[in-house]
Parts: C-alpha cells; structure tokens; sequence
C-alpha cells in the first residue's frame, strides 16, 4: 500500500467504536466514549479521520477559540503506522487552521514522544513551552508546539 491511498475526511460517530479501539491502543490514558460523543457535537471542533481502504485508521481533532487552534488526540492504529495517515490528517488540519484565519495551531505532546515531535516538526511546529508533570499515567512532562501561520504566505 502507499501513501497516496490516504484519505482524510470527517469522523462522525459512526466511526465511534473503530475510535475507541484504536485510542485504547494508542493512549494509556484513553478519552471515553462519552467526552469523544461531546466533542464530536461541538460546532467549534473538527474531528478527521485518515482512512485506508474504505476504513478509519486514524484520528485527529482540532478546537478553536477566536483566532486559537488546538489540536487533540492525533492518532494512528499501530498497524498503519509508518504510511502517512498522520501527515495526511495533520496536513488536512493546518489547511482548515489557514482557511478558518487562525494565529496559530497548538498541542501537547510527551516530552518523550519522539516519533510525534518528529512528525510535527516536520509540519513546521516549534516547541514553543513545557508543562511540568502534564501527563499522569505514566508521569511525564509535555512539550507545547505550537505552528504560527502569521509568518506564511501561503
Ligand atoms: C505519532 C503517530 C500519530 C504518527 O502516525 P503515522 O501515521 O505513523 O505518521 P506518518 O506516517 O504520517 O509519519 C510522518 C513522519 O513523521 C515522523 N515519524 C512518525 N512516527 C515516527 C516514529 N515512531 N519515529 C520517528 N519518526 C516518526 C517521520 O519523519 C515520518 O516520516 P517517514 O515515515 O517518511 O520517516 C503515531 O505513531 C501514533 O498514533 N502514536 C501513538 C499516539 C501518539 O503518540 N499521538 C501523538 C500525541 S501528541
């Protein structure tokens, strides 16, 4: 398979047992059904998924507020790692931040993450800060990168 079956397009809750899965594989602090349900019906978010296939393999979400954007929850099953799906969601994400007039786009990731502060490097985020003791299970300290769209012009 290759990159360029990746598709992105809205996750509705439909997708809602296929997400739980895969969060519970990705996460070992999983969101539940229910706060996934609420955010899926809030207007200020916007929740994609990376298909292959005809079937979700991964998930990313975004809120804003004003001209904010924060990004939730980017994940990939562990068996379609390595393929795209994130860059795709990411690169689906940062076009809608540009297109909705956002400042910036901001996340929280593992300090120890690498693969992901890897990935979002690479789509031009900065780690801009840090939260000390942000994450509980395990205890870890998170990185906030943040991607300033003011400085491009495309
Ligand atoms: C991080 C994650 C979303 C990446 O998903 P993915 O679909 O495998 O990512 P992509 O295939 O789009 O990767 C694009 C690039 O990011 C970097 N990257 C991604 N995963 C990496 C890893 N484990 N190690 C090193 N670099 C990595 C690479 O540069 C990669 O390009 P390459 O494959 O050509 O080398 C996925 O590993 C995941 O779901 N992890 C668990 C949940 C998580 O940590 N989410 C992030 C929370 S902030």
């Amino acid at each position: 398979m290759t990159r360029s079956e990746i598709t992105v397009r809205r996750l509705t809750e439909a997708d809602l047992p296929a997400v739980l899965a895969m969060e519970a594989r990705c996460f070992p602090d999983p969101w539940s059904e229910g706060v996934f349900r609420t955010a899926l019906r809030d207007e200020s978010c916007l929740w994609l998924a990376a298909e292959l296939c005809g079937a979700p393999v991964g998930y990313a979400g975004m809120q804003w507020v004003l001209d904010e954007g924060y990004i939730d929850n980017v994940a990939v099953d562990p068996a379609f790692r390595r393929r795209g799906a994130a860059s795709a969601l990411l690169a689906a994400m940062i076009g809608e931040g540009k297109k909705r007039a956002l400042s910036f786009l901001s996340l929280e990731v593992r300090a120890g993450n690498e693969g992901a502060i890897a990935l979002y490097t690479s789509f031009g985020f900065e780690t801009v800060g840090r939260r000390k003791g942000y994450y509980l299970r395990p205890p870890e300290d998170a990185l906030i990168m943040t991607k300033y769209f003011e400085a491009e012009t495309i």
